[in-house]
């Protein structure tokens, strides 16, 4: 590909006729217009983002459509999970049809998790199905939230009870444009890239602790692990587009991980989901090790590991106080379904060997949520 880029990876997600590709590298945003007009070249676009987003990078985006002669209008969210609602999806569909966009036509998500999830359900919803690209511009969203075609928004029951699959055309992941995302976010992503490594990569886990330096001043071994993260995520979902089973491997991590999200209400301020996944990935080691499934030294990597990042790796770094352990198993049961007494986790045999464990007993898992909140 004839880009500016120094280093530019290429990942096919393969779905069929659902099938695409997810461009990596730097200075990709200048390249966006090109790119969109080669896929699509009559479309018109209507960039859906959030205000940070536009502060930081609309004018390099606006410039690059242009540039391609692509015409385009721009939707403004505000920042933040509260966006994933009811009320902005109508303003964001509502928006879509006053620019008078038709089949054929494009919507562009432009920005973090947030900005992927509630664009790509609106183009999902929205005469029946438009076609949409992803320009993640989070860490989050790069190697996580802008692949697999999950799309939706919360309800006052719960985080992602409504939505759709519905597949990007493309995925446009320029790493530059991390270097305005704040220190916190970029670590919280940085979760889900380690995460990779500890469901069945255990030589990317290696690599990733000899790159840590390299990752975290967005020199181009970042380009490389999340190119490889994009990858383990293809995979899983070229396997079980649905999450009719494998899928739930993407999930290491998160059951713990919710559960302490729910406990801090989704307060940012707190927690964010990226630390939740950090700190629910170590007990989920620790768990497996009192299971008598994995090795101490293998939970001592890990939890070695995600600190040298800067990340939490223990419930009690969360500021201000956390429920007993029988309410975060309350919310753990929620999240998961329960049979007898047993739950679904995603446990692990080793580094990088995590399965889906489908008989966990709860009381074991109270046992061991009780003595971790008294460590
Ligand atoms: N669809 C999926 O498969 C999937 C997977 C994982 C997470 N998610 C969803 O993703 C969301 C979390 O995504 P997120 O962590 O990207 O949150 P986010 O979209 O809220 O972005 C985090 C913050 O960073 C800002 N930001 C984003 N890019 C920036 C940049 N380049 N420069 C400066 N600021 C920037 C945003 O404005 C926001 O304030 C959650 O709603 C979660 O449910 C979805
Ligand atoms: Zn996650």
């Amino acid at each position: 590909m004839n880009t500016s880029s120094q280093l530019c990876k290429l990942i096919n997600v393969d779905l069929g006729e659902r099938s695409y590709d997810i461009h990596i590298g730097r200075g990709l945003l200048q390249e966006a217009g090109k790119l969109i007009s080669n896929l699509a070249p009559k479309a018109r676009c209507v960039v859906v983002s959030d205000e940070n987003v536009l502060k930081a990078h609309g004018e390099t985006l606006g410039e690059s459509l242009t540039q391609a002669g692509i015409e385009f209008s721009t939707l403004a969210v505000p920042a933040g999970e509260k966006s994933k609602s009811m009320e902005m999806l109508n303003s964001v569909v509502e928006g879509l049809l006053d620019a008078k966009m038709e089949r054929g036509d494009l919507v562009i998500a432009f920005g973090g998790g947030v900005v992927g999830d509630l664009a790509g359900f609106a183009a999902a919803v929205t005469r029946r199905g438009m076609d949409f690209i992803q320009i993640p511009t989070s860490l989050l969203a790069q190697v996580d939230s802008s692949v697999g075609g999950k799309t939706g928004i919360n309800s006052p029951h719960g985080k992602n009870l409504i939505g759709a699959f519905h597949q990007p055309l493309m995925v446009i992941a320029d790493t530059d444009v991390l270097k305005t995302l704040s220190d916190r976010e970029f670590k919280a992503g940085y979760a889900e890239i380690a995460k990779y490594g500890l469901i069945n990569r255990p030589d990317f886990f290696d690599w990733l602790e000899k790159n840590r330096d390299g990752i975290f001043s967005n020199g181009a071994a970042l380009i490389e692990a999340v190119a490889t993260s994009c990858q383990c995520k293809a995979d899983v979902v070229k396997e079980d587009e649905k999450e009719n089973g494998i899928r739930a491997l993407l999930n290491l991590g998160h059951t713990f991980g919710h559960a302490l999200e729910g406990a801090t209400q989704y307060d940012s301020a707190r927690l964010v989901h990226g630390e939740g996944v950090a700190i629910g990935m170590v007990l989920a080691h620790q768990f497996s090790n009192r299971m008598n499934l994995c090795d101490m030294d293998t939970v001592n990597r890990v939890e070695a590991h995600l600190k040298a990042c800067g990340l939490p790796t223990h419930p009690n770094e969360i500021p201000g106080q956390l429920p007993p352990a029988e309410k975060l198993l309350d919310f753990i049961a929620q999240d998961k379904k329960v049979s007898r007494g047993k739950l679904n986790f995603i446990l692990t045999k080793g580094l990088g060997q995590s399965y889906i464990a489908n008989d966990v007993p709860s009381s074991e898992v109270l046992s061991f949520l009780k003595e971790t909140l008294e460590t």
